[in-house]
């Protein structure tokens, strides 16, 4: 059994979202193992995304994760890091399918309203940023 990180983004908060993209997850069959609302600080969203810290687009990321609210997910389900992965679409919007969150929700690559882990690894490293706590 797999779990992984989920963030909904400002702009998903901001665009009233939230239970539209958390009911796809509860349906879909998921466990909640962790949910939280939060707004993150520079420090943590550089250490979130410090993968792509030399990219040019680093900064604007920074600056558009920190800009509001958020909604930290961990679920838990069979293949669940690959499975959201799918369920999200390709980063960007204007290449993902009907169907899928940012393919019906989203149109642009920098407000594509939702993150999910990579990987395994990715995910045990996100999930302890985000629930340094631990899970239910
Ligand atoms: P995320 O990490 O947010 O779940 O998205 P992802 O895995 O699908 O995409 P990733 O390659 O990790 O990129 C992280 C976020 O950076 C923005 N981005 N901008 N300007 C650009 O070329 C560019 N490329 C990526 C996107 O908002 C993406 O979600
Ligand atoms: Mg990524």
């Amino acid at each position: 059994m797999e779990t992984t990180l989920v963030l909904l983004k400002p702009d998903a908060v901001r665009r009233q979202l939230m239970s539209e993209i958390i009911g796809r997850f509860e349906r879909r069959g998921f466990t909640f193992r962790g949910m939280r609302l939060l707004q993150l600080d520079r420090a943590t969203a550089e250490k979130h995304y410090a993968e792509h810290a030399e990219r040019p687009f680093f900064g604007e990321l920074v600056d558009f994760i920190t800009s509001g609210p958020i909604v930290a997910l961990a679920l838990e389900g069979n293949g669940a890091v690959a499975t959201v992965r799918d369920m999200m679409g390709k980063t960007n919007p204007l290449d993902s399918a009907p169907g899928t969150i940012r393919g019906d929700l989203a149109l642009e690559l920098a407000e594509n309203i939702i993150h999910g882990s990579d990987s395994v690894e990715s995910a045990e490293r996100e999930l302890a940023i985000y629930f340094p706590d631990g899970l239910l």
